[in-house]
């Protein structure tokens, strides 16, 4: 088995490097692919309340047979719910869908700039409310460009254990990742493959064929020799296998810059940008 390398967070905590992804995971599926997924040896889901899957992770884990504080649990709070008076219902239901007392890792999803009066700051200290009664042993957040982290600084008093950003061979995201890496924030790299698009590049499958891994595993790879943390989702049972086996080889650094070298910018996004992003689920 491929023994996943822990990250130390700002506030003391752990988190394994790799783990398991679940948006767009229907929900009728995931309680089955959560239990593959630590069947496998994943030891740390991703989810959010956007995705609607909570529960079913809960159940998935619950089913695993292994125990709650052996698996490293992260949800995140939903695009309409900032008001701290939602957030703090927000997190009840995210705590009584997974079934589990805490979670390890609670993160404000989106910045939501140009939403709630572009008031990000009370949300995040309501967040440092549920690391303060415990029930969130991290607070972090997603898709923070540098100027809502430096507000943040400038505001508040905790500094995000982990901003969770887009990152890919695509969108390298650096000066984002940069920002994280001087005051102490871990980067979680999502889409870690681009949803798939990354994977037919000549430049990583020539890599792949001449080490004899995958696209997928080069990828990944990259990412974790970038000491980013990564959660890339599959439903398919080979997949999920194949995603986690990262830890039997490297990559060497011409290698590691000739997939740097991919980064197309802004326009390498898949997702949206943070910036204007301000879609309200229903
Ligand atoms: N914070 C945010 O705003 C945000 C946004 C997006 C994602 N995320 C998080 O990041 C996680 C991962 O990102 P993602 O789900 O968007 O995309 P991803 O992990 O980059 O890619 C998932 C897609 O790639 C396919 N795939 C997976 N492994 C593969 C392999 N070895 N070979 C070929 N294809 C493969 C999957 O297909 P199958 O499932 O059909 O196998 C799926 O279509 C999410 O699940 C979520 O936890 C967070």
């Amino acid at each position: 088995m491929s023994a996943v390398p822990d990250i130390t967070l700002n506030d003391g905590y752990t988190i394994p490097q790799l783990g398991f992804g679940v948006f767009q995971i229907e929900p009728a599926d995931t309680a089955e692919a959560v239990r593959e997924a630590i069947e496998i040896g994943y030891r740390h889901i991703d989810t959010a309340e956007m995705y609607g899957n909570e529960k079913e992770v809960g159940e998935g884990i619950r089913g695993s047979g292994i125990d709650r504080g052996d698996v490293y649990v992260t949800s995140k709070l939903n695009n309409g719910l900032h008001e701290p008076d939602d957030a703090r219902r927000a997190f009840d239901t995210t705590l009584s869908d997974l079934g589990f007392d805490y979670v390890d890792l609670f993160l404000i999803h989106w910045p939501l700039p140009t939403l709630y009066d572009g008031d990000f700051v009370s949300t995040w200290k309501t967040l440092e409310e549920f690391q303060g009664d415990g029930r969130a042993r991290s607070v972090g957040v997603s898709n923070f460009q540098v100027e809502h982290l430096e507000r943040l600084a400038r505001e508040t008093d905790t500094v995000p254990a982990v901003n969770q950003i887009e990152v890919h061979p695509y969108f390298t995201n650096e000066a984002v990742r940069e920002y994280g890496r001087d005051h102490g924030i871990a980067t979680e790299a999502w889409s870690p493959i681009a949803q798939g698009e990354v994977l037919d590049d000549t430049t990583i499958t020539r890599i792949a064929d001449n080490i004899g891994k995958t696209p997928a595993q080069v990828v990944l790879r990259w990412h974790i020799q970038r000491g980013d943390i990564v959660f890339p989702k599959s439903v398919t049972p080979s997949r999920m296998r194949e995603n986690f086996e990262l830890f039997d080889f490297e990559l060497d650094p011409g290698d590691m810059e000739d997939i740097s070298a991919l980064d197309q910018g802004g326009s390498g996004r898949t997702g949206p940008n943070p910036d204007t992003f301000a879609h309200v689920p229903g």
